[in-house]
């Protein structure tokens, strides 16, 4: 393996810098070395969606990015989402819906959900089943999900005219 290389992230509003292998992955770096366990770790291939971030703004899934070219970026995972000791909104609307059973899937799914209301605070139920096409759950069927993420909508975003 060559050498390791120096890398800095901005994550959660605060920055690390790590030494790793050319190689790392985003995913590993967030769970192995800054011990941020609540980003799942799936297929590994970009199909289930278990490892979702967010990065500058946009959901991804962290076990297709290099930690090197996450450097200098913005980076939010699940736990970055409460403010203070409180719940985000997401989070909250999640466990009243019951929209999470072995909740493996769970933070990728908010992060999905946390990214799509960011860009659009009112989306329809179309837009949240398209925002959460990329992440997959075998536990709830989704409906759930889908109506935990309208409810936080509502809560979070600013009121249609
Ligand atoms: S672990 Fe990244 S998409 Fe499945
Ligand atoms: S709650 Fe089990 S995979 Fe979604």
């Amino acid at each position: 393996m060559s050498e390791k290389i120096s890398v800095s992230l901005r994550v959660n509003g605060r920055d690390y810098t790590v030494t790793v292998a050319p190689n790392a992955r985003l995913l590993d770096v967030l769970r192995d070395e800054l011990l941020l366990t609540g980003t799942k770790e799936g297929c590994d291939i970009g199909e289930c969606g278990a490892c979702t971030v967010i990065m500058d703004g946009k959901a991804v899934n962290s076990c297709l990015v290099l930690a090197a070219s996450a450097a200098g970026k913005e980076i939010t995972t699940i736990e970055g989402l409460e403010q203070g000791g409180r719940l985000h909104p997401l989070q909250e609307a999640f466990m009243q819906h019951n929209a999470l059973q072995c909740g493996f899937c769970t933070p990728g799914m908010i992060m999905s959900a946390k990214a799509l209301l960011d860009q659009n605070p009112h989306p329809t139920r179309a837009e949240i089943k398209t925002a959460i096409a990329g992440n997959l759950c075998r536990c709830t069927g989704y409906e759930q999900i889908v109506d935990a993420i309208e409810e936080a909508a509502e809560k979070v975003g600013p009121k249609k005219i």
